[in-house]
């Protein structure tokens, strides 16, 4: 891959968060040459090799729920053979056992690929009980059952990718129609992670295009409906702190995202559709300096934060508008509920939702969301210790089972809320640049 370096990085203490890069060529040839990850002081060169290097330590994780058979073959097969493959499914058993379908076809489709294929249900009762012996019961309801939603899904994917020792993990949507824009995500994935110094890192696709029929004719449209407004929201939040004001983050609502696992088993978890800008706003207040003292190690090895510009055109399943609005009134509520989001900044989001309609003039933003702490809380090595003789078990990877250290358990935002008369406290912010 060819790909530019960010032009702009913005610092929030130790989180530096990359401009969006474009990518000049998809594949830059083999050999492991000498200008290889600098080709001149602006585009960087990446190799076949490197970027399969980082494939090899790779889970992808592809949350499901009532998608077509056909569109989540499509999605396996674009994603390269190296990496390890999580399907979590939350599609209905009854009436029709759809999960037992999917399962087969996946299972079927694996085998002409002869690709590594975990395939679970969210509800899978083992899967509970073993949270639970994890001491990781968030997401369990009065039933003892894993509860609804894309989230909940991407914790269990997150907990089994950890328990196979590899390094990255990435999330890819099974609603996409082209295999080879799934490809490209995954390649992205792993240029970001080439480029990264830190153990802590994540990288997030910024969609080029997303075409649409407009008068019989291929529109392609730059963004998204929610994102625009994410993304303004999230730069506002930076910007009271630091002082400047930004357009650093064009990635607010990206579903496509990866994470070095390192990362990805400290950040907390908010409910459904509202994770992927809740990661901005928990990487601000778990990390951001500005309530109490992030970690040490990660402040000796900062966070990076890559935007990468895909070539190929984004096109998924349409889920309408009622979708599109629940989704953005999740990412506003995420934001508006932050310990760390200033008076100010709630009153712009309200007006925000009131000139969208998405809230009746004058009405409170109701709380919808529940937040999970970071896997880091749970004992993996029970976790682990409930699968042993299941299916799960042989992804993983003895050696590496361990409890991550954790040096603030539980959910931060419960430790800052008491601590919010402070706020914005910009000095301490621009302290630790
Ligand atoms: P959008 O693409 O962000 O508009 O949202 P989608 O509705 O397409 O959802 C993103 C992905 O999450 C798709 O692959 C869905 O099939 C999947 N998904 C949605 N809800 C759930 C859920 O409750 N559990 C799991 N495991 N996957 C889900
Ligand atoms: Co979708």
């Amino acid at each position: 891959m060819r790909i530019e370096i960010p032009r702009e990085v913005e610092r929030f203490g130790p989180i530096m968060f990359h401009d969006v890069q474009k990518v000049y060529e998809l594949d830059a040839g083999l050999r492991f040459a000498k200008n290889e990850g600098q080709e001149n002081s602006t585009i960087v060169r990446l190799s076949q090799e490197s970027i399969n290097g980082i494939e090899e330590k790779m889970v992808i994780v592809v949350p499901v729920m009532e998608e077509r058979i056909k569109l989540i073959e499509g999605v396996l097969c674009g994603i390269p053979n190296d990496c390890l493959t999580i399907v979590v499914s939350n599609s209905p058993r009854e009436p029709i056992d759809r999960f037992y379908i999917e399962k087969d076809a996946i299972e079927h489709a694996a085998r002409f690929m002869n690709k590594d294929i975990l395939v679970f249900h969210q509800k899978d009762p083992l899967l509970a009980k073993a949270c639970q012996a994890s001491g990781y019961k968030y997401i369990l309801d009065k039933q003892n059952s894993v509860m609804d939603g894309k989230a909940e899904g991407m914790i269990l994917g997150t907990m089994l990718a950890n328990l196979t020792g590899r390094k990255y993990i990435g999330f890819i949507d099974s609603d996409n129609f082209f295999p080879g824009a799934v490809l490209e995500y995954v390649k992205e994935y792993c240029a970001g992670f080439c480029l990264a110094k830190s153990r802590y890192s994540m990288v997030r696709i910024s969609w080029h295009s997303k075409p649409k029929i407009v008068q019989s004719n291929l529109f392609f449209a730059k963004r998204g409906r929610a994102s625009e407004h994410t993304n303004r929201i999230l730069n506002s939040l930076i910007s009271t702190y630091t002082g400047y004001g930004t357009e650093i983050i064009k990635t607010g609502n990206a579903g496509e995202h990866a994470m070095s696992m390192d990362l990805a088993a400290k950040l907390d978890f908010s409910s459904g559709y509202s994770i992927e800008p809740y990661h901005y706003i928990n990487m601000l207040e778990r990390f951001g300096g500005i309530s109490g003292n992030p970690e040490k190690d990660v402040l000796k090895n900062r966070i990076e934060l890559f935007q990468i510009e895909s070539r190929n055109p984004h096109l998924h399943e349409v889920k309408g508008d009622i979708h599109v609005q629940d989704m953005s009134r999740a990412a506003m509520e995420v934001i508006y509920r932050s310990p760390i989001c200033p008076e100010s900044l709630k009153e712009e989001i309200l007006d925000d939702l009131y000139n969208r309609k998405l809230l009746k003039s004058g009405e409170k933003l109701p709380e919808t969301l529940s937040y999970y702490p970071a896997i880091c809380n749970a004992d993996l090595k029970k976790f682990a210790k409930t699968l042993e003789n299941h299916e799960y078990a042989k992804f993983f990877k003895a050696s590496t089972i361990k409890k991550v250290k954790n040096e603030t358990p539980g959910l931060i935002r419960e430790k800052i809320e008491g601590n919010v008369e402070h706020l914005p406290d910009q000095d301490k912010v621009l302290e630790m640049k």
